[in-house]
């Protein structure tokens, strides 16, 4: 297809996600600060919309500003998400208007997008849309994090049951070798996944699925919350602060029947869905009562891109589509699917739902690939390097396809619950 007409189509159908998203909400609801650790959803849309003005009207088409008071606005980096709700934000009839009016300009603007331009790095293979397009893509993401936050009432959004789970035992073996880490041809990659780099890793294990809520509720009955040992350091100093007992949402009903909170509405908790809302702190205590650990992050991508073939999957099972029957992304079924339901998504060591459904904890720090060059602006990726994040890979239930590829890198505070993060377990072979 065509660059040009593959933008205008992702630019389109992530702006329709992001819209429906928000729709079923009244001005007060979009208005509010949920929890002081999201913004009020109304900055969050305005947010995007000043991005897009930024990158795609006043980089690239070199537009006078629409309004210069809103670039400081929507600047994440000059106010923090907690002092967001006291800014004269625009309300939300004026943020649809205003996101409305960018995008407008900016298809406008879009025949004049030549991608074959070497000597114009952001266009080159329509890179800044990309950059937008997964921009918006990873707000919505942050915005369904807001709304499972939100207090009553719910949230409830129609959406089809994923598919049936079937059980996924143990783990598989990943043999020593050297693979290929990171990407230099993917188009609308990162700064953060370049360059593409050789990585020789000893043999490991690691565990086929995500660990289930049934394995975890195994860990909180057997006291896993109450034994140092199983903790780091700093892990139990934050477990005794924060009065951690079980994941985020869950809620003991006695006689060992549990239920949880999804988005507003207390249900039994699913058993075979893969475990969310634990941090980092949680997933390395679980690895190790489980007689295991976290995958480092390349321990995760080799299991996830590679195979005896030794030629980089841009997909776990191939380069094929991520379609309906390979993985649970885009908030396709508003939650995570059982373990087991995606038979045709297993990698090529044999492991499932690598992407899609949750979020994995690794044990890595976040840090700069060999060779590392800020692309295009340092706030995207540098200035989080070394500072105590932990990266995340995989991509959830509500990640959209365009950011959830097996070089993909999300990176977030060890203590973080109200992303859609679970982790898988390793061992060494
Ligand atoms: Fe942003």
């Amino acid at each position: 297809m065509d660059v040009r007409q593959y933008v205008a189509e992702e630019l389109g159908a992530a702006r329709r996600r992001s819209l429906d998203i928000l729709e079923p909400l009244d001005d007060d609801r979009l208005r509010r600060q949920h929890s002081p650790l999201m913004s009020p959803l109304v900055w969050d849309l305005a947010h995007i919309g000043n991005f897009e003005e930024l990158w795609l009207l006043r980089a690239v088409a070199g537009a006078a500003p629409i309004d210069p008071s809103l670039d400081d606005l929507y600047d994440a980096f000059r106010h923090p998400r907690p002092n967001r709700p006291a800014l004269p934000l625009l309300g939300p009839a004026e943020a649809r208007r205003y996101v409305a009016d960018v995008r407008g300009r900016v298809v406008d603007t879009l025949d004049r997008l030549d991608p074959d331009r070497p000597d114009q790095p952001l266009l080159a293979g329509g890179y800044v849309y990309g950059m937008v397009v997964q921009h918006e893509h990873q707000h919505d993401e942050t915005m369904l994090a807001t709304l499972q936050l939100m207090a009553d009432p719910g949230y409830r959004p129609l959406a089809p049951p994923p598919p049936a789970g079937r059980p996924v035992d143990g783990d598989v073996l990943v043999p020593a070798g050297p693979f290929t880490m990171g990407t230099d041809d993917e188009a609308w990659a990162y700064d953060n996944e370049r360059p593409a780099h050789v990585v020789d890793l000893a043999a490991f294990r690691i565990d086929a699925a995500p660990v289930t809520n049934r394995q975890y509720s195994g860990f909180v009955t057997d006291g896993g919350y109450d034994e140092p040992r199983l903790w780091t350091d700093e892990g139990w100093a934050w477990r005794n602060k924060a009065g951690l007992h079980a994941p985020e949402l869950w809620r003991a009903e006695g006689g060992g029947r549990w239920t949880r909170n999804r988005f507003g509405w207390r249900e039994d908790l699913p058993l075979d869905e893969p475990v969310q809302h634990v941090c980092w702190y949680e997933a390395d205590a679980y690895a190790r009562w489980a007689g295991g650990r976290l995958p480092t992050e390349a321990e995760w991508e080799k299991a996830a891109s590679w195979s005896s073939e030794s030629v980089k999957r841009r997909w776990p099972w191939g380069e094929g589509e991520p379609t309906p029957e390979r993985a649970n992304l885009g908030g396709r079924h508003f939650g995570p699917a059982p373990v087991g339901a995606y038979p045709a998504g297993v990698s090529g060591y044999g492991c499932h739902q690598m992407i899609g459904d949750v979020w994995e904890w690794t044990s890595s720090d976040f840090e700069p690939y060999p060779g590392f060059v800020t692309f295009p602006y340092r706030e995207y990726s540098e200035v989080f390097f070394g500072s105590g994040y932990k990266v995340l890979r995989g991509g959830s239930w509500a990640t959209s396809p365009l950011a959830a590829r097996t070089t993909f890198r999300n990176w977030d505070y060890p203590i973080r619950r109200q992303i859609f993060a679970g982790f898988r377990c390793a061992r060494d072979a």
